[in-house]
């Protein structure tokens, strides 16, 4: 079926936390293979792979030394094969992570770019003089600091967007861009429907490499407009989409952060032949202090009212031309019933009401391991993390730019780290959650033993069986894939509802954000002959809706037909 993609759900894997099959504390593709009809049972139809190819990990697989190899800590080729054909023969589709923005520093065409100026690499990486005997400009990294480094032995700076270990590829030279096409076929080739872009949207450059203007005297790196959408962005994309994705029946999304609506349209209007769909950063970055030096680390309250803005802008602006990506998880997102809802006393209604919120809306939904179970954040100390965003962060702003206090600092990674969510996937309660008998890499959860599959398909309303639900009904109900969208109670700061409609039909989707008891009141004329309660994760919600005494975290769907 054509657009297959559109009434599908996406369930993302991070293969080094999900399941352990060889204990030696690191998960594998064999374990994915194992778990597959967990999958199946959830009802989820496509399967994202966070990057399994071979790798140092400065960055846990998006800094690949061998496109075209799988890590050996994950297993073997053949190893992928295996689980791309029993995931097929399940129904269930397999999408890879194309990290191309940049690749590890141990890959072959790095470590020959950085021996000479005129080694036949040297132009597969974006090379620069010093400028006054400094870095070519203010271009900060994602990862702290300069965004540049130095290597002695040709006296010239490479340009990294993330780590010093993942140079950023110089996507105008076109011996670059066939490489890119080569790497894909061949895994396309081989049974895999489709992929998911790292920084699609960062590959790219402005090729004058102005600097920032410098808007705070105490800061010397910048990250902003220069480093997305460059100039050439859809030229490239669209040249990817004639070459390659064209050819095959498959599923695209890109990550892109730093895009406007009107962007995303660029990448997904069907009529421009690039990708299906994106990842809008937008909604994510609503609890973060704009334009702080230190980054996403400057919390701020999340309002509301913004996030129904900002969901709605999408929402009816992408309209017929595009296709959203709908999440509020993965692995560089914290759990979200930790950082926006009630983790302890309401946690089970809130991770349905969070789902509901999402799943009802237009777009591809996609679920992160773990999520479907309710899983919250972890609160380590420092020397418990591994991931390099917090290590570096913690060493630039904390220790040496003294820009954050410690405190604060620790505080910001137990709601916004991103190994929150790269804990060991919680399968039952024995040692280490049944993920491995080994020691894991990271530290397990503290609340698996409270927290896991084990006990969710035990229970008949548990967070999984709703899942588990909604995702069927998505499969049952046009209107939940193809109807429009309608913000209502536009102006409440506890209550998001909105309406779908799609032919004679309408939903109303009604979501109680707070622990607090809020009445909904329905300020809109709808008409209607018959209505039920499509949903609910309370199991006595009224099946009449103008008034309603909302409880804590409550949400309904009603449907309702002319
Ligand atoms: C986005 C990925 O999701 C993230 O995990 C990674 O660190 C950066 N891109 C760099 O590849």
């Amino acid at each position: 079926m054509k657009d297959w993609w559109k009434k599908s759900v996406v369930y993302q894997v991070y293969p080094r936390s999900f399941y352990d099959s060889n204990n030696d504390g690191m998960g594998d593709i064999k374990g994915i293979t194992l778990k597959l009809d967990y999958l199946k049972e959830l009802g989820i139809d496509v399967i994202w792979l966070s990057p399994v190819f071979d790798s140092p990990q400065d960055d846990n697989g998006y800094d690949i030394s061998d496109y075209k190899r799988i890590y050996h800590e994950f297993g073997s080729n053949e190893d992928m094969y295996e689980l791309i054909e029993e995931a097929h023969k399940r129904d269930i589709k397999i999408l890879m992570d194309l990290v191309v923005n940049h690749t590890s520093d141990e890959h072959k065409w790095f470590v020959e770019s950085k021996k000479s100026k005129d080694n036949p690499y040297r132009d597969y990486y974006i090379w620069k003089d010093p400028k006054d005997g400094k870095e070519p400009n203010n271009y900060g990294s994602y990862f702290s600091g300069s965004a540049w480094d130095y290597d002695e032995n040709t006296k010239q700076y490479y340009l990294h967007l993330f780590s010093k270990k993942q140079p950023d590829l110089n996507w105008e030279n076109e011996k670059v861009r066939d490489e890119v096409w080569d790497l894909m076929k061949f895994w396309m080739d081989k049974g895999v429907d489709g992929w998911r872009l790292d920084v699609i949207s960062s590959i790219s450059k402005f090729q004058d490499f102005k600097d920032y203007e410098v808007t705070n005297p105490n800061q010397k790196y910048y990250i902003g407009d220069y480093h997305t959408n460059g100039p050439r962005l859809h030229e490239f994309l669209k040249e990817m989409n004639t070459k390659v994705l064209s050819k095959y029946d498959c599923m695209t999304v890109g990550e892109a952060p730093g895009s406007t609506p009107q962007e995303a349209k660029l990448f997904t209007d069907p009529d421009r032949n690039e990708l299906n769909m994106i990842f809008t950063f937008e909604h994510m970055d609503l609890d973060t202090k704009q334009g702080s030096i230190n980054g996403k680390w400057e919390l701020k309250d999340l309002n509301l009212l913004e996030l129904k803005k900002v969901f709605s802008k999408w929402q009816v602006q992408l309209g017929d031309k595009g296709w959203n990506s709908l999440y509020f998880a993965n692995h560089d997102q914290p759990r979200i019933v930790s950082r926006w809802g009630n983790d302890t006393v309401y946690r089970k209604e809130c991770a349905k009401m969070f789902a509901t919120l999402l799943h009802m809306q237009k777009g591809t939904p996609y679920v992160y391991q773990g999520e479907e179970i309710g899983m919250v954040n972890c609160k380590f100390d420092i020397k418990d993390y591994n991931d390099l965003e917090i290590l570096n962060a913690y060493k630039h702003l904390v220790k040496e730019e003294k820009t954050i206090s410690e405190e604060d600092f620790l505080k910001a990674v137990h709601i916004k780290g991103r190994d929150n969510a790269r804990t060991p996937m919680h399968w039952d309660d024995s040692k280490y959650a049944g993920f491995s008998k080994e020691e894991p890499w990271l530290k397990v959860n503290s609340r698996y033993k409270e927290i896991n599959v084990k006990n969710d398909l035990n229970s008949e309303d548990s967070i999984f069986k709703y899942y588990q639900k909604l995702i069927k009904l998505r499969k049952e109900n046009d209107i939940i894939v193809y109807g429009d969208y309608k913000l209502i109670l536009e102006e409440d700061e506890n209550i998001y509802a909105y309406l779908r409609t799609y032919n004679d039909e309408t939903l109303l989707v009604i979501c109680n954000f707070n622990e607090e008891e809020n009445t909904f009141k329905l300020d809109t004329n709808l008409e209607y002959s018959e209505s039920k309660v499509l949903i609910s994760n309370y199991n006595d919600s009224p099946t009449e809706f103008d008034e309603i005494k909302l409880r804590p975290f409550e949400s309904i769907v009603y449907k309702l037909k002319k």
